[in-house]
């Protein structure tokens, strides 16, 4: 795959990834939010001042056929066809519907994501997953679908505020879980307080570099790609749990399913108490807690049976037997699953 580029110059960059697919219209889809605090970094590159700009409503509540249905107009209306090329400046929900938006649009164009949050950097914008959500159900239409070229422009970084970076760094503390020792332990050594944000660009990429290694190896998601759902199982489900209460974002619903989760590795695959204990106690003083009940548990662990990745009688976990021992295809019964929350609460 290797179609990442991490640039620091994204004049540069994104002037020659444009000049490095034939096309005949050139189209740039941001939300609200990235046409006012991010196409300003971009307007004056000469190549783009051709593009013909759609912009949607900012936030996931927009990822919804209603959304597609228009750029797909915007697209047809502007005169696009199957040579047209369609750049996705945003965050995942820009990148996952403009990307599912160009690979239907005359049965698939070209498109170049350049993510601009944290979370989109090092995990939505990578590895061809696109797709809205539909029915009330995350992400349930969608196809897998490459982009051309994921530019990650590091000044973005700067845009973000604490909550949004802290979103992102649990899927690259996920990262550092499934490769090496001396990756995590880099990430439990960053200082969050006082960002570094060159370390944090070197960052993002050793962590993409994770992802796209992954994801070269298993693009559909039939085996070691599954490595990437870690925390994810246990997260989906605190995520929609707090969708009808306090919603959260999902880098923070992921950092408190790698608790649970942790715990699982421990107890049933053996990893090590240590770092367990380093990544809980890192994971708590950063993400603070989330206020779960007992009372929470049964209907916790409905929502896990719902995800995708389940059948209706076992639930599917990625694990861990150490620090880049990937166990895929675990389960786990529901006693364990209610210790792992219980673990969650009280540490
Ligand atoms: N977000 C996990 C994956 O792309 O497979």
């Amino acid at each position: 795959m290797h179609n990442v580029i991490i640039s620091t110059n994204i004049h540069d960059t994104l002037t020659q990834a444009i000049a490095a697919v034939e096309h005949d219209k050139l189209f740039l889809l941001c939300d609200e939010t990235t046409r006012q605090l991010c196409f300003p970094l971009v307007q004056d590159i000469p190549t783009l001042a051709a593009a013909i700009p759609i912009t949607i409503g900012a936030t996931d509540t927009h990822k919804t056929l209603d959304t597609l249905s228009d750029v797909w107009t915007a697209l047809s209306q502007g005169g696009g066809t199957r040579h047209s090329l369609l750049i996705n400046l945003g965050g995942g929900m820009v990148t996952d519907l403009g990307g599912f938006a160009a690979s239907t649009f005359k049965r698939g164009i070209a498109y170049i994501n350049i993510p601009t949050t944290l979370l989109s950097m090092v995990d939505a914008s990578v590895g061809g997953k696109t797709g809205i959500n539909f029915n009330g159900l995350k992400n349930e239409v969608g196809v897998f679908s490459q982009p051309r070229t994921v530019l990650i422009d590091t000044h973005f970084l700067r845009t973000l505020d604490r909550p949004n970076i802290l979103s992102g760094y649990a899927e690259m503390l996920k990262h550092g879980l499934i490769s090496t020792p001396e990756h995590f332990a880099a990430l439990l050594n960053f200082d969050l307080d006082s960002i570094d944000y060159p370390l944090l660009g070197r960052m993002v990429g050793d962590s993409v570099a994770v992802k796209e290694r992954i994801v070269t190896e298993d693009p559909l998601e039939h085996g070691i790609r599954k490595a990437l759902n870690l925390g994810h199982t246990a997260g989906h489900a605190l995520e929609s749990w707090a969708l009808s209460r306090q919603p959260i974002l999902h880098g923070y619903a992921v950092a408190w399913g790698l608790i649970c989760e942790l715990y699982l590795c421990c107890t049933k695959t053996n990893f090590p108490t240590e770092p367990m204990r380093q990544a809980v106690r890192f994971i708590r003083e950063h993400y603070g807690i989330l206020p779960i009940t007992c009372d929470d548990y049964p209907e916790l662990h409905q929502l896990m049976t719902h995800d995708k990745k389940n059948t209706a009688d076992t639930i599917n976990f990625t694990l861990l037997g150490g620090i880049g021992d990937i166990r895929i295809n675990q389960t786990a019964t529901r006693e364990e699953i209610y210790e792992s929350l219980d673990f969650l609460r009280e540490g």
